[in-house]
């Protein structure tokens, strides 16, 4: 095991071998990345913080990233984003692992510490962050390392709006680059990534058909876009819920009904938050719910439905199957909440599926790789990623599925590029 790893029990690693064996087979993109860029001696020396979801598919990203010479260290966002079986399997594989799902909640920024005081001992560091946790507290509690740090990518919507506003306060102390907002990311991971594993996470814990039932989504940006489609994929009555009036006017254009939620909250039967924002769904939703709706939230803040709200409303709450709380309110009605109201397909489901995260982590090993060597040209500012490494990505992509596409000729881009004619 790698010294100083925490998880909750080694024995665990052979089924996360597994898992992790099954990530790398599916990944041919990050395959084709790590051979044609990671091999350069860009990482020997280098410390790689990581604050990801411990799972296979995060996993062998840090095992390609340790396989290309940087001291990894990684944590999850708290431990319901554990699976220790993996984090087990990774102490093995060189990655320096600060993660247990029986961890208490209240130690996560404990963890995101030790692996910024690790990937940061005595040399310097890129960041891969979610949620902006690294760089906050590297910002925060751990500023003594911040010269260290040559630069973060962000996983996420919610973590790069938050770089953005510490850009324009002017203390973002070294640049980052919004992997989130590389069309090779959004399109696929928040779109099909979102869609497909949040449907999975909910009929797998619940068991219930989807099929007919009618189904609030509340937020139509690129996760609620994908949540709609692969909900009514399945044959659920979808709505959609919006605070743009031109993305409610989008979902309507798409086939979908748009209500506010207040009038949803009445119809609905399944409710699914995708917004980064907070209280989206509180006790005036919860006051009109059917008895047995079921509430589940796929973005990435924790708050987005007030459970605190609703656990006050609630006379009892009991867990009637994994991942399913129920509340039952004082006239009886009951409500059910999945995977604590967290991340649901990453709480109470594998998160996406693997070749979505191929590229998405094509993408962050690119980010790592650019910021290792480009840094001193970066302003501390929240970047975008060069658009040639993108089309390489989806390329990539392409061709491993036996696809392809047309380039332009010298003549087509001429024209493009005039306006005589
Ligand atoms: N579950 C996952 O695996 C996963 C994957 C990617 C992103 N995310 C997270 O999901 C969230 C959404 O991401 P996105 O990329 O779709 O963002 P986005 O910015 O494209 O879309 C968010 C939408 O929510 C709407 N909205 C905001 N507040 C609202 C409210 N109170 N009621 C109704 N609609 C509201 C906005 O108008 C916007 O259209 C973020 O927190 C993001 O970090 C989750």
């Amino acid at each position: 095991m790698q010294s100083g790893s925490i998880v909750k029990d080694p024995a665990l690693a052979p089924e996360g071998h597994r898992k992790i064996d099954w990530a790398a087979r599916h990944s041919p993109v990050l395959n084709a990345v790590r051979e044609k860029y990671l091999k350069d001696g860009s990482f020997e020396g280098l410390g790689v913080g990581v604050a990801l979801p411990i799972e296979a598919k995060t996993a062998y990203l840090t095992v390609v990233l340790a396989e290309a010479g940087a001291d990894v260290a990684v944590a999850a966002p708290g431990p319901y984003f554990v699976q220790d079986d993996v984090a087990a399997a990774l102490a093995e594989r060189g990655v320096t692992v600060y993660a247990s799902s029986q961890n208490p909640p209240e130690e996560a920024d404990r963890e995101l510490e030790r692996v910024l005081d690790r990937a940061l001992d005595g040399k310097p560091a890129v960041l891969i962050d979610d949620r902006a946790g690294l760089v906050r507290l590297a910002h925060t509690t751990r500023r003594n390392l911040l010269e260290g740090v040559r630069g973060a990518s962000e996983e996420t919507t919610s973590g790069v709006a938050k770089f953005r506003a510490m850009e324009l306060e002017g203390v973002l102390e070294f640049p980052v680059i919004a992997a989130n907002d590389a069309r090779c990311k959004y399109l696929f991971d928040n779109r099909y990534g979102t869609g497909q594993s949040t449907l999975t996470a909910i009929m797998q814990n619940t068991n219930l058909m989807v099929g007919g039932k009618r189904v609030i989504v509340l937020g139509y940006g690129w996760c609620g876009k994908g949540i709609a489609r692969y909900a009514a994929g399945l044959g659920a009555r979808v709505t959609v819920c919006e605070v743009d009036p031109v993305r409610g006017l989008e979902a309507y254009a798409d086939g979908f009904d748009v209500l506010p939620a207040s009038v949803a909250a009445e119809i609905g039967e399944v409710f699914i938050t995708a917004t980064g924002s907070r209280d989206v769904l509180g006790v005036t939703h919860f006051e009109r719910m059917r008895d047995g709706a079921i509430l589940a939230n796929a973005g990435a803040v924790d708050e987005e439905i007030d459970t605190v709200g609703l656990a006050e409303a609630a006379s009892e709450t009991r867990e009637v199957r994994r991942n399913v709380e129920e509340f039952v309110l004082s006239d009886g009605r009951m409500l059910h909440l999945l995977g604590h109201g967290m991340v649901v397909n990453l709480t109470a489901g594998d998160g996406h599926p693997v070749e979505i995260m191929d590229l998405t982590f094509a993408i962050q090993a690119l980010c790592a790789h650019h910021l290792a060597n480009d840094y001193k040209s970066m302003a501390p500012a929240v970047h975008l990623l060069p658009k040639e490494i993108d089309d390489e990505v989806a390329l990539i992509k392409l061709n491993a599925v036996g696809m392809g596409v047309d380039a332009l000729t010298p003549e087509q881009e001429e024209f493009l590029r005039g306006w005589r004619d």
